[in-house]
């Protein structure tokens, strides 16, 4: 299906010369849930009221006497092929479904398959569990004292909960800074969990055909090749070979790093599929999907700052608690536990770094998806942006001007950073000033002056975000032992059509747009004319998948590459069709002419045909190309966010007056969907700024479990977001281009956070923990006198 837009909302600012028209848009349209095969089964899941429990006893009994139910599945069903526990990408283990313990509120602990969803739902409300609860660990500074309860007894050396340490920078360098340093700014912050809460929850259809042995997982995932290669590795003792398993993601009603993991449903469905021969459907309703996985975030940071009496930056330090739940499921790349925490020396040019991470099991669920975020990038730029805040208002400097002083130059890229990465491009202040002056950031200073005396709370602040998208290169990336390359495969049918696959999968980026439009405009033949698929195993070349903004920056520049492939050899049946030599003829989109005889031409079309019906002897027929591409760096996308806030002072509620974004994503592909991934980052990064977050209470009851407790922002709370964007390519990348799917939620809650941290700063306030919600707003200013 082909949409196209209104006319009003294409073609905005800065893009790649192309002869598309910017405003065209591709989409499909099935879900996972849509797909119906004769004769499915489907299961329901028992879940745990408890947070930490023994489990004496399961009876399915009753269960087994709703008509349409066949069978109830436990830990123990699954142990005799040792498939109760499996890998997480981390190289943890977790439960499929437990056999001695329960390990969080709303676990797995028993499976239900029946003729249809309402028997299944049906048998599932009557299997009565027995357990035996203990004592759950909650908060991860307890869980690391002395005499704690150790969860994991499964392994059977662990001693505690502690995970991992993990540390990177100069030790030595930072603690002289510091100790040389004129002054030093503290602060304890909190990033919550929160869940990624997208538009459809986790499910699959998993059909296991006995006749050719095949399984096929219809499946919401954002990595069905890396998924493909975990189900042959766990499940290839049972005879499910990789060869033998085909993953299709279809339309999966987004993903923000939630449909990376692979999920206990997911294996109960192909166990279910493989035992019984039938398709089997499980897909996980609201309540589920929200207790029980798709967690982010969960970072309890010590961060220091050090700088000279003028406001020279010298030195950060951190320290953070990693609670990633009872297991460490987080998608990071293997080599990084803590991701790209590490990129927390942010826009400015520190000399020394030094960052600690320990991860803590928790009675909790896995969390530590990369939520729309390059594996923690959101909490390594909160934590720097907060604190340079705080430092700016230290030192009584104007936070612009404070920033300004403290950037890395454009001069000085490629940059390398004090804890070692190498920055492509940037232009960081003009980024600043184009905000500043957009906003009208001196009038507002004026504003907010006036405002204050006359005792009203009004706040201005920016946030200055550098984004690090695009993993690999994969000398440095991987995840299981898989590299962190992406893919594109060319075809060109003789007719001068194409069809062209990619090892990445779209979750509503646009993908089939975009990619359509890199094609269109390095092989001039029009985007109507070139199918784009991603998502099937069974067709495309292998990748990563889609998150952590990767796809431009990755399988975008494959599609580059695999483009020339194909002008290379275009330019040869060319030569040979004209009779010159192939130096002879230039290339312009779609056309190969001779060189001072523009006349004497051929079209990629005519090349085409070619390659079918007249090649030059001893070449092969067929124009195909496929590019795996390596990328030799990360890209830096970068963003200056300008936030103003009024608090009332009667209720503690905090109204984001304005917002104005402006991003840098270097060379765009296609503007309308740069600006929709920006409206959408912006609104994911206003909710858990004011609205979000996923809390336990001491016994590890789920305080956040229902759209009732967790609240998203609808339209009603989301203000009307201004955007704007500069342009500085990246060196490196085949189109200029950098990744931009996630820079508005990486870069939001701290412009916001910043905000109402300076209305409130001439309080004694310094720091307010997202998400400031107003009973928190109120308590600190009744604390301070200001409200009854
Ligand atoms: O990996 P993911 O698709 O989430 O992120 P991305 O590479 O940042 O791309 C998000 C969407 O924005 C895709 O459709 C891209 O092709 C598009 N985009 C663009 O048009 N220009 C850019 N410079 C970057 C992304």
């Amino acid at each position: 299906m082909t949409l196209r837009t209104s006319p009003e909302v294409g073609g905005m600012g800065h893009s790649i010369k192309r002869k598309e028209d910017p405003r065209f848009i591709r989409g499909k349209g099935t879900y996972v849930d849509d797909v119906v095969l004769p004769g499915m089964l489907y299961l329901d899941i028992v879940r745990s009221p408890h947070a930490h429990a023994k489990i004496v006893k399961i009876d399915s009994a009753k269960a087994m006497a709703v008509p349409g139910v066949l069978a109830v599945i436990t830990g123990q069903d699954l142990a005799e092929y040792n498939l109760h526990w499996m890998p997480t990408l981390m190289s943890d283990t977790q439960m499929v479904l437990p056999v001695e313990k329960v390990m969080y509120q709303a676990q797995e602990v028993a499976a239900v398959l029946a003729t249809s969803r309402y028997a299944a739902a049906d048998g599932a409300a009557v299997v009565e569990v027995e357990y035996d609860p203990l004592p759950a660990v909650v908060d991860p500074h307890k869980a690391l004292e002395p005499g704690a309860p150790v969860l994991r007894t499964d392994k059977k050396d662990k001693k505690d909960n502690h995970i991992w340490h993990w540390e990177w920078g100069d030790r030595a360098a930072t603690d002289r800074a510091f100790a040389e340093a004129d002054v030093t700014v503290k602060e304890q912050i909190y990033i919550p969990r929160i869940h990624v809460a997208s538009i459809e929850t986790c499910g699959c259809i998993a059909h296991f055909d006995k006749v050719d042995g095949k399984l096929t997982v219809w499946m919401t995932t954002q990595a069905p090749h890396a998924i493909r290669t975990v189900f042959a590795l766990v499940a290839g003792h049972v005879g499910l070979a990789e060869h033998k398993i085909r993953i299709i993601s279809p339309d999966i009603g987004g993903g923000f790093g939630g449909k990376v993991p692979v999920y206990p449903g997911y294996v109960i469905a192909v166990a279910a599929s493989v035992l019984t021969g039938k398709p089997v459907k499980w897909i996980e309703d609201r309540m589920e999907n929200l207790q029980a996985d798709s967690f982010a975030r969960d970072y309890h940071i010590t961060a220091e700052l050090a700088a000279k009496k003028d406001g020279t930056l010298t030195a950060l330090r951190i320290k953070t608690l990693a609670d990633h739940g009872y297991t460490d499921a987080a998608a990071n790349p293997s080599k990084f536990p803590a991701g790209l925490f590490h990129v927390c020396t942010g826009s400015y040019d520190l000399k020394a770094a030094h960052v600690e991470v320990d991860g803590v099991y928790t009675n909790k669920p896995p969390g530590g998806i990369a939520y729309r975020c390059s594996f923690r990038v959101t909490e390594a730029v909160h934590t720097i942006e907060r604190m340079v805040d705080i430092m700016a208002h230290q030192l009584g400097q104007d936070p612009a001007e404070f920033r300004m002083k403290n950037f890395i130059r454009p001069e000085q890229f490629p940059y390398k950073s004090a804890l070692g990465w190498e920055y492509d491009s940037g232009n960081y202040g003009g980024a600043l000033q184009k905000a500043m002056d957009g906003v009208g950031y001196a009038e507002l200073r004026r504003e907010q002056a006036e405002k204050r005396k006359r005792g009203e709370l009004m706040g201005i602040r920016i946030s200055r975000f550098t984004e690090i998208v695009g993993a690999g290169p994969s000398k440095h990336f991987d995840i299981l032992g898989l590299k962190m390359f992406d893919s594109c495969e060319i075809r060109i049918h003789p007719t001068g059509k194409a069809i062209a696959r990619f090892g990445t999968k779209s979750q509503g980026q646009g993908h089939e747009t975009t990619y359509a439009q890199i094609l269109a405009e390095e092989l001039g033949i029009p985007a109507a004319d070139i199918q784009v698929e991603e998502g099937d195993t069974d067709t495309a070349p292998y990748g990563l998948g889609t998150y952590a903004s990767r796809s431009t920056p990755v399988a975008g520049a494959a599609a580059a590459v695999a483009s020339r492939k194909i002008i290379d050899k275009g330019r040869r049946i060319a030569a040979h069709l004209l009779e010159v030599a192939p130096e002879d003829l230039v290339y312009e989109p779609g056309k190969f002419s001779v060189k001072g005889s523009p006349n004497r031409s051929k079209t990629i079309q005519d090349v085409a045909f070619a390659a079918y019906t007249n090649h030059p002897q001893g070449m092969e027929a067929g124009l195909e190309a496929v590019s795996y591409y390596d990328p030799p760096n990360l890209t830096y996308p970068f963003g200056s966010y300008i936030c103003v806030v009024d608090i009332d002072k009667g209720t503690g509620e905090v109204k984001v007056r304005r917002f104005l974004a402006i991003d840098d994503c270097g060379n765009i592909i296609n503007p309308m969907i740069v600006q929709g991934q920006v409206h959408g980052g912006l609104t994911m990064g206003l909710a858990p700024a004011l609205f979000e977050e996923i809390s336990y209470d001491e016994f590890g009851n789920v305080q956040g479990g229902s759209f009732i407790d967790y609240l998203v922002p609808t339209a009603v709370e989301t203000p009307k977001w201004e955007t704007g964007h500069t342009v500085t390519p990246s060196p490196h990348h085949p189109l200029g281009a950098k990744g931009v799917g996630e820079s508005a939620t990486v870069g939001a809650p701290a412009a916001i956070a910043n905000a109402v941290v300076d209305a409130l700063w001439h309080l004694g306030v310094r720091h307010v923990d997202i998400p400031i919600t107003p009973p928190k707003v109120w308590k600190l200013l009744r604390e301070k006198g200001v409200t009854e």
